[in-house]
């Protein structure tokens, strides 16, 4: 299930050109099951109508501090109503209204009677942002235990650049999605990998696979959010790395193996999403292959390159390790070869030909099969797929600690 599903969110807006990515936000909240209700400044109300919120939220907006409706106080109730407050945009203004105490409209007031958990996203111009006036009130709002949303740096609305641009909808998203869910990684580190690698056989030609990354980033990223120390070895990727993890690119499936043997035994899990090329060229040659007095045809001698997870499952004492098996056919029976051969807790398999299932996609339909049992999971997303993952390592990682 989604981690937003349910969840209620209370949505304050100030006055600032970012507000139209918040409403792309209460869409994307909505699209996930998440409850809305929306707060608006004076200032917000100039930028978006009321009537725009109140449809991208579903639900009735809230500017005035005093109501006429019976028994409702809306600074009060409101925040008592959420599981979470995300101030988005955050001028200057009621930054500074909020390190002062300041209640002189709804937001602000909202704010100072929060009940709730309070995250903020400053955006504003970026001489604003970085008048210390403004950095001392994010100190002093930070030092109070409220969530600070780093703003982008970039082209702002202004025509300057720099930092104050507020993040994408998607981001912001995320930033909601770190916060629901569970701290049980805090003071683990886990090793995830991911992505394809790359074997040169001239200095423009490589041989490799199909594999985008987005299933070790998505394990990555939510290894993080659950307070995870996550190392993300990774080879070249077709989406961003994560916030908050390691990152350490390689190339080679050689340089897989080097990164991972000396971090293996300093971890307590590792996760191999990556799909490392099996073989590389015998000789590399120095100069590009020319096709000249080919005739036509080419051959190029290939080795075995370093199975990496078995030979870190030879070396392991007791890390959660964690397997996956990309298959076209026969799945069981090759996922339990590997899942014994490479000595692993669990492998998570699938079958790559099958629709929404695999390599460049945002879904996955995976079976997790232990030395015991298999379990096979519905088409979900890969981020759904991560979660299902992790819980499994959680629930390993604390056998492991009640029976020590
Ligand atoms: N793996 C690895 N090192 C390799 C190849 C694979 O560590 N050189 C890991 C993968 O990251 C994955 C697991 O082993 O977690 C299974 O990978 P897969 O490509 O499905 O299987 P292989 O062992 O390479 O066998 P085959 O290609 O014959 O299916």
């Amino acid at each position: 299930m989604n981690r937003l599903q349910g969840k209620k969110i209370l949505v304050g807006v100030s006055g600032g050109i970012a507000i139209y990515k918040t409403l792309t936000l209460l869409s994307l909240l909505n699209k996930q099951g998440a409850q809305t209700r929306v707060v608006m400044t004076e200032g917000a109300c100039q930028f978006v109508t009321p009537l725009t919120f109140q449809t991208m939220s579903k639900n009735k907006v809230y500017k005035d501090l005093f109501s006429e409706e019976d028994h409702f106080i809306p600074h009060i109730d409101l925040t008592r109503w959420a599981d979470v407050f995300l101030i988005a945009p955050a001028t200057a203004n009621i930054l500074a209204k909020m390190a002062r105490g300041i209640s002189d409209d709804l937001l602000s007031s909202t704010a100072l009677a929060a009940h709730c958990p309070v995250l903020v996203s400053p955006a504003m111009n970026v001489v604003m942002y970085r008048n210390p006036a403004t950095q001392e009130n994010i100190q002093i709002l930070r030092d109070r235990g409220i969530g600070i949303i780093e703003p982008d740096s970039g082209l702002l609305a202004c025509d300057e650049k720099g930092e104050g641009r507020m993040p994408e909808a998607e981001d912001l998203a995320r930033v909601l999605e770190d916060f629901f869910a569970p701290k049980d990684l805090v003071g683990t580190k886990i090793l995830v990998t991911g992505g394809p690698t790359r074997e040169m056989i001239d200095p423009v030609r490589f041989i490799s696979n199909r594999s985008s990354g987005k299933q070790g980033i998505a394990i990555a990223r939510e290894a993080a959010r659950r307070g995870g120390e996550v190392t993300f070895v990774h080879g070249p990727l077709q989406a961003p790395v994560p916030k908050g993890v390691e990152d350490v690119p390689v190339t080679s499936t050689e340089d897989l193996y080097l990164a991972l043997k000396d971090r293996f035994d300093g971890a307590q899990a590792l996760i191999m999403a990556a799909a490392p090329a099996d073989m590389t060229p015998v000789h590399y040659l120095d100069q590009k292959m020319k096709k000249e007095g080919k005739s036509g045809s080419f051959s190029l001698e290939f080795k075995e390159t370093t199975d990496v997870l078995k030979t870190l499952g030879g070396q392991k004492k007791d890390q959660v390790l964690v397997g996956f098996a990309a298959e076209t056919q026969s799945v069981e029976d090759y996922a339990k070869k590997k899942l014994k051969e490479k000595n692993l807790d669990f492998i998570v398999a699938n079958d790559v030909s099958a629709q929404g299932a695999g390599f460049a996609g945002d879904t996955n339909i995976v079976t997790i099969f232990t030395k015991k049992d298999r379990e096979d999971l519905p088409l979900q997303s890969k981020e759904e797929v991560a979660r299902e993952i992790l819980d499994r390592v959680v629930g390993l990682l604390q056998e492991r600690e009640a029976g020590k």
